[in-house]
């Protein structure tokens, strides 16, 4: 029964691990990731004013970032124990336009009316990302952009995914680009485009002194090696990507 996990997931935290989530994104080691993260969705959306659906957002970090951005923002999570947590975190953070609903992804109601959908860290756990796409193409209206951030290609086998299955029975997926634009083309998305997360690369190398010099020797990677880019490409459609789906 994992949707049955996902519910009752808050009620199987120790104190420190509601307040750790309650606290999110400032809470966690990764916050510097999160919030870039989030700077690139909104980098990459149509600016506000806008209807903005946010999907599996747990304690609602991200919905809270969306309003205060200029968003009028629906925030929706399948387990009731959350939404009271995201809710508490909206009083606390005095914002109005935002409204945060307990419900399921996978069965959206009112059709044609968001401009923009996000799922964070969220698709993965669909049980059925068929229908949760399929849901969310039709939450759109025409024209309108979905964009997910989620987890690579070895998230299934991941020992972190693996633990969270084993306490809370929730679903942990592999969730990468590939398979979300093969299921999106499926519901109906016209077009996808593929952003590496600004963290990824960025921290891993070493910075670039002269940018010039760089975008040089990226061009010229690409010129005399067609081979290397396509592998980066393939990397990319397996890698744990922002994807930007278009109605
Ligand atoms: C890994 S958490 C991410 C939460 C939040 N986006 C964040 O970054 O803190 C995944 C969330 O998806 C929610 N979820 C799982 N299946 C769902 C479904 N079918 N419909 C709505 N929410 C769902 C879970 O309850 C959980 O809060």
């Amino acid at each position: 029964m994992p949707k049955q996990g996902e519910i009752d997931y808050v009620s199987k935290l120790a104190p420190t691990e509601i307040a750790h989530i309650l606290n999110k994104p400032f809470s966690d080691a990764k916050c510097g990731q999160y919030l870039m993260d989030v700077g690139l969705i909104l980098s990459l959306i149509p600016p506000p004013p806008g209807r903005l659906l946010d999907l599996g957002v747990g304690p609602g970090w991200t919905s809270l970032l969306f309003a205060q951005r200029g968003y009028d923002v629906v925030g929706v999570d399948l387990a009731p124990a959350m939404i009271e947590l995201a809710r508490e975190n909206q009083v606390r953070a005095g914002v109005t336009n935002l409204q945060f609903q307990a419900g399921d992804y996978e069965t959206l109601a009112d059709p044609r009316s968001f401009d923009i959908a996000v799922f964070y860290d969220a698709l993965h756990h669909a049980e059925d990302e068929e229908r949760a796409l399929a849901a969310v193409w039709l939450a759109l209206k025409a024209g309108g952009v979905c964009v997910t951030a989620e987890p690579g290609a070895e998230h299934g086998d991941d020992a972190g995914a693996r633990a969270a299955v084993a306490r809370f029975g929730v679903t942990e997926k592999s969730m990468p680009p590939r398979r979300i634009i093969e299921v999106g083309r499926r519901a109906g998305f016209t077009s996808f485009a593929v952003y590496e997360r600004p963290t990824s690369r960025l921290l891993a190398r070493e910075p670039d002194r002269w940018r010039w010099k760089a975008l040089r020797r990226a061009i010229g990677a690409i010129v005399k090696d067609p081979w290397r880019a396509f592998v980066a490409r393939r990397q990319a459609l397996a890698g744990s990507h922002l994807v930007v789906l278009r109605k």
